[in-house]
C-alpha cells in the first residue's frame, strides 16, 4: 500500500540554483527559502559549502545561511569534505549531506576523485558531524540508474556505495537519478536489490530529475515499495553543472498534486508554493517548467 504521509525534502535553493546561469542575489535566495518554509515545507536544503570555483552560484553560502538560520525548519547543506564541514559548522548548521557517486566517471567529474577516494574523503566528515552533534547526516548517491558517460548503471555498484555510506554513519541515503533516465521498473528493481542487501527502506529517499518526464512515475514506484522521503525542487528548478544532460528535479508542485490526489499528507500549501515558484520564475526571467505551476498560474 501507499504511505499516509510523505516528507518532502525540498532542494530548489540548492540543486535548483546551483544550475542557474545568472547569479541570483543572496537576498533573493533567502526570500525563496523563507517562502518555501512558509508554504509548509519542513526540510529546505539551503546551499552547499563546496569550492566556490566549482559552483560559483553557491559561493555566497557564508552570507546566505545566517539570513535563514532562524527559520523553524530543517536546513540541510552539502559538504564534500572537512573544509566544507568546518564552514558549515562555524555557521551553526545541524544537518549536512555528503554526495557520493555510483560511477567512476561522475566521481571524477564532480569530486575530482575515484568512487572509493570520495568515500574516504567523506568518512571523517560524517564522523565529525556526528561527534559535533549533527541531527542528521544524509548521503547522496548520484548516477544510481544511468550515467551520461557509462550508460546503464549495475545495481551492484549502487549497493556498494550505499553500504559504505551506511557503514560510515549516514542516517539517510538519497538515491539520485542525476540525469533523469530511469523508468519505474528500474526503480523497483534497484529498491529490491538494496532490500536484499540489507539496506533498510526507512533510510532511503529518492531524488529524481525529470529529463525524460519519468520522475512522477518513478516516485510512485518508490512509494509502493515503502519509501516515504521524496526530494523535489520548487518549480522544477535544477540540474547539475557536472553532468551534461541533467535537467531540473521533479517539481515539488507536481509531486504535491499527485500526493494530495492520492490522499497522502505533505503539510504543503500548494497555492503558496505555486505563488513562490511564479515569483521565482519572475526573478529568473523564464517560466517554470512545472506542469502544475503552469496549470495553477495566476497569469
Ligand atoms: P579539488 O580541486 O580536488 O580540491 O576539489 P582539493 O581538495 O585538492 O583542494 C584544493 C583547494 O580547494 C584547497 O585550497 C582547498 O582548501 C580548497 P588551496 O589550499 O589550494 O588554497 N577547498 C575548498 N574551499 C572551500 N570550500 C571547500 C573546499 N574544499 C577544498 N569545501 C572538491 C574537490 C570536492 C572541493 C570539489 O570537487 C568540489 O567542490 N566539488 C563540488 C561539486 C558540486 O557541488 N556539485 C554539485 C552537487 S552534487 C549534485 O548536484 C547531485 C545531487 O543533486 C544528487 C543527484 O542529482 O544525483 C546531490
Ligand atoms: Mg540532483
Amino acid at each position: 500500500g501507499l504511505p499516509a504521509r510523505v516528507r518532502i525534502h525540498e532542494v530548489g535553493a540548492r540543486d535548483g540554483l546551483q544550475n542557474e546561469k545568472a547569479t541570483v542575489p543572496t537576498e533573493v535566495k533567502a526570500e525563496f527559502i523563507r517562502r518555501l518554509a512558509d508554504a509548509g515545507l519542513t526540510t529546505v536544503e539551503a546551499t552547499s559549502f563546496v569550492h566556490p570555483k566549482w559552483v560559483p552560484q553557491l559561493a555566497d553560502a557564508e552570507q546566505l545561511f545566517p539570513l535563514v538560520a532562524d527559520l523553524p525548519v530543517a536546513l540541510p547543506v552539502l559538504v564534500p569534505n572537512e573544509r566544507g564541514l568546518d564552514r558549515a559548522l562555524a555557521l551553526g548548521a545541524t544537518r549536512v549531506a555528503v554526495f557520493a557517486s555510483a560511477t567512476e566517471s561522475f566521481a571524477k567529474a564532480n569530486l575530482n576523485r575515484t568512487v572509493d577516494e570520495a568515500l574516504a574523503m567523506f568518512e571523517p566528515v560524517v564522523a565529525r558531524a556526528k561527534a559535533e552533534g549533527a541531527e542528521q547526516v544524509r548521503g547522496y548517491l548520484s548516477m544510481c540508474f544511468g550515467d551520461p558517460w557509462e550508460g546503464p548503471v549495475p545495481a551492484s555498484q549502487v549497493v556498494h556505495v550505499c553500504r559504505a555510506l551506511l557503514d560510515m554513519g549516514c542516517d539517510e541515503l538519497s538515491l539520485g537519478d542525476t540525469i533523469g533516465v530511469a523508468t519505474p521498473g528500474q526503480v523497483s528493481a534497484l529498491l529490491t536489490a538494496l532490500g536484499a542487501a540489507g539496506v533498510p527502506t526507512e533510510a532511503l529517499a529518492v531524488h529524481f530529475h525529470d529529463t525524460y518526464g519519468q520522475a512522477l512515475a518513478n516516485t510512485l514506484a518508490a512509494l509502493q515499495y515503502g519509501v516515504t522521503t521524496v526530494d523535489a525542487s520548487a518549480g522544477g528548478l535544477g540540474g547539475c553543472p557536472y553532468a551534461k544532460s541533467a535537467t531540473g528535479n521533479l517539481a515539488t508542485e507536481d509531486l504535491v498534486w499527485m500526493l494530495h490526489g492520492l490522499g497522502i499528507e505533505t503539510g504543503v500549501d500548494l497555492g503558496r508554493l505555486v505563488a513562490t515558484s511564479e515569483w521565482m520564475a519572475g526573478r529568473l526571467g523564464r517560466p517554470s517548467p512545472s506542469r502544475t505551476v503552469r496549470a495553477l498560474s495566476h497569469k
